[in-house]
């Protein structure tokens, strides 16, 4: 593994902490599940970004000079027979590019002699249970030294908003590896798909734990670690419940089956998300209701560009989106009015209440400021016409080239009066990740396919 990018990040860092900064970042805790089991291990995505270090029980330390330290687990010949080898902080400085490594045992030793003689300290706020605690007793026995003439750190700072404003522009490195995270992704809806429509045309009893198998049997294979998030696998009217996982409910013929899946590969997630006919063939009112969603899909896509604004894709699949439910008779016009009045009262809502996008990278959800920083200052008001809220609107985000974000509209009809049986239960979602380029965007999770005819095809095969 080559460390330089790491060395490189943490150079980026420093140079943003003030000379006499001082910044904190410690990885994830194991959990426990329960009695000797843990959860599976996951690293924390700031300290992975800045040290491509896996293992537990580690912090790093990088200083405004532009040197790092880091605290790992001790070698431990007893405990590695049970927990696999650690790197140990003799062999950390060769290995991660740390210009000093220590044990982690002598954390609270070595802390506040490092945040002596310091102005501020930094560090993730609000992400470390206990952490502003343990900075703070750090913190005092500092001050315990000043009448020695120590000086004590006088602020304390978010590392967040220096680190998510770096995590947000994936670099050539980072890219490359959430390019082949959607391949092995796309490979396993496709699998799941066409496993889906075997089983059924087999006569088997189809459940959705069969499908999330088979996508967590292609992640696993792809040499993915993990999958991204809890895979969402809803037959049926399932789809019409956001955050449902995969249950154990029948997969029936004639039913929409939405699958939200992807893996993380090597720190990065993908995310997508597909609808397809559990049969291999859409029905008239499936299909209708599908092209429309790809439709608003396109619409987004297409606006998806450098210079364009966060905000830019979402509107421009809420416009498609309304329209095609007042075509449809989701909405009624005699009720809601015109496209305009639909898109300004939101009465799209009921069918649409979700963004059309976040941005994709470490977090499945992952950071970076939705606002545009050079117009954080310029706020309007409006009120929203379904709460009555008055909501603070700031200008959204210029994307940029390096940007990763998901494009995913939806439409999900619950029975109600008024709305046209013949789309009840039925929900879509079409999800794909996108990174931002001068001109446009790159779908990296096209392996698999979103026209209807060719979802069908697949399914066939
Ligand atoms: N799978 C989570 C999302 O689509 O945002
Ligand atoms: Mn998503
Ligand atoms: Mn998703």
């Amino acid at each position: 593994m080559s460390t330089s990018i790491y060395t490189q990040r943490r150079a980026r860092v420093a140079a943003q902490l003030g000379t006499d900064g001082i910044a904190l970042i410690p990885t994830a805790p194991e959990r426990a599940r329960n009695r000797d089991s843990d959860f599976l291990y996951r690293h924390d995505s700031y300290f992975y970004y800045l040290t491509g270090f896996t293992e537990p029980n580690a912090w790093l330390v990088i200083t405004g000079d532009g040197k790092s330290t880091l605290f790992c687990a001790p070698k431990d010949s007893e405990r590695e027979i049970w927990d696999g080898i650690r790197l140990g902080p003799q062999a950390a400085p060769a290995a991660l590019g740390v210009d000093a490594a220590h044990s982690v045992a002598d954390l609270d030793a070595q802390l506040p002699k490092l945040l002596e003689n310091r102005d501020r300290v930094w560090y993730p706020f609000a992400i470390h249970q206990g952490l502003e605690a343990r900075v703070g007793s750090w913190l005092n026995q500092v001050r315990a030294r000043v009448r020695f003439g120590a000086l004590c750190p006088e602020q304390q700072r978010d590392l967040c908003a220096v680190l998510d404003e770096m995590r947000l522009f994936k670099d050539a490195h980072e890219q490359d590896i959430m390019r082949r995270a959607g391949q092995i992704s796309a490979r396993a809806h496709v699998r799941a798909m066409q496993l889906c429509a075997r089983m059924l045309r087999d006569g088997q009893d189809v459940r959705e734990y069969h499908l999330d198998a088979e996508l967590l049997h292609e992640f696993r294979m792809g040499g993915s670690q993990y999958t991204a998030y809890g895979s969402i696998v809803a037959a049926g009217a399932n789809a019409c419940v956001l955050h449902y996982r995969a249950d154990t409910a029948p997969i029936r013929s004639g039913e929409l089956v939405l699958i939200d899946a992807g893996c993380e590969l090597d720190g990065y997630a993908s995310d997508i998300t597909r609808s397809f006919p559990a049969n291999g063939t859409f029905s008239g009112p499936q299909r209708a209701l599908y092209e429309l969603v790809l439709a608003s899909q396109d619409a987004a896509v297409a606006v998806t560009k450098a210079g364009a604004r966060f905000n830019d894709p979402h509107d421009a699949t809420v416009k498609v989106l309304a329209q095609g439910m007042l075509d449809l008779g989701l909405l009624d016009k005699n009720k809601v009015g015109g496209l305009d009045d639909v898109i300004e009262k939101r009465s799209y809502f009921q069918f649409y209440m979700h963004r059309t996008g976040h941005w994709l990278g470490m977090d499945v959800h992952d950071c970076g400021s939705y606002v545009e920083p050079s117009q954080v200052g310029e706020v309007s008001e409006r009120k929203d016409p379904l709460s009555g809220e008055v909501i603070k609107n700031r200008p959204s985000r210029i994307l940029q080239p390096g940007m990763v974000l998901t494009i995913e509209p939806g439409i999900y009809v619950r029975p109600a009066p008024g709305v046209p049986e013949q789309f009840h239960n039925i929900g879509i979602r079409i999800e794909d990740d996108a990174i931002v380029t001068e001109s446009g965007c790159e779908l990296i999770s096209r392996g698999v396919p979103v026209k209807p005819d060719e979802l069908e095809a697949l399914m066939r095969a």
